[in-house]
């Protein structure tokens, strides 16, 4: 059985739901690192800051973030505050790229990560999971799908939380955030070569969480349907 589950890929692979599906499966931890970075964006936007500000360790110093399991999902805690739904914002979206790609807040919170998904088996999801934060990880996908299924899944998203964004719009910020995360310096968006490759895009969720769990209980070979 497969302790730690590194699950990677660009946004609207599915990677949430898929992640979440394979850990309740397991019954094990599950870790959404983007939120991380979101409530941190949301920070940095409530303060009118930059993430390219000089002074960066001075304002991480007084941010604390935790993930905590409620019901399905999970609750993001920032400064004491729920910010859960706050992070999930068109606002938020069109930043959080630009404040990943500063290298001091991957290094803030690369340990936070580390430190939470060894705490107990896990399956965690992000970008570089299997690359940076994990790379002993006993098992890597790297979820993928066509940029206007990924689209087309984030505008349903929004819309089922009263957010009326036009669907070109949000593929415009999918390639945008896609351009952004795989040509970053540091810690870019990619596929460790261990990883096994999903596309998504013709697969249901459920086909893809079998799969995934099959492939971390050691049986088969992952193909629907094994
Ligand atoms: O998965 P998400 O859309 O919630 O992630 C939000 C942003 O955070 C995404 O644009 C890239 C960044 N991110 C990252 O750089 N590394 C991670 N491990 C997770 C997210």
């Amino acid at each position: 059985m497969k302790q730690h589950i590194a699950i990677d890929g660009p946004a609207g692979a599915g990677k949430s739901t898929v992640a979440r599906g394979v850990a309740k499966k397991l019954g094990y931890l599950y870790l959404d690192t983007g939120a991380l970075y979101r409530a941190l964006t949301l920070h940095f936007l409530r303060k009118g800051l930059d993430p390219g500000i000089p002074n960066l360790e001075n304002v991480l110093s007084e941010v604390n973030i935790s993930l905590e399991s409620s019901g399905d999902g999970t609750k993001v805690v920032l400064n004491g505050e729920d910010v859960t739904v706050l992070i999930r914002s068109p606002e938020v979206d069109r930043m959080v790229s630009r404040v990943a790609e500063s290298k001091g807040v991957r290094d803030f919170l690369r340990g936070i990560q580390r430190t939470l998904a060894l705490s107990k088996p896990s399956v965690v999801e992000g970008r570089d999971i299997g690359t940076v934060i994990l790379p002993e990880a006993d098992l890597k996908i790297f979820l993928t799908a066509k940029p206007e299924v990924r689209a087309y899944r984030r505008w349903l998203e929004l819309r089922a939380r009263g957010n009326t964004v036009d669907y070109k719009r949000v593929l415009k910020n999918i390639l945008e955030r896609d351009m952004i995360d795989s040509s970053r310096q540091h810690a870019p968006l990619k596929k460790a070569d261990d990883a096994v490759l999903i596309d998504t895009s013709f697969l249901t969720i459920e086909e893809v969480i079998h799969k995934i769990y099959t492939l971390a209980v050691g049986e088969g070979n992952g193909r629907c349907g094994d």
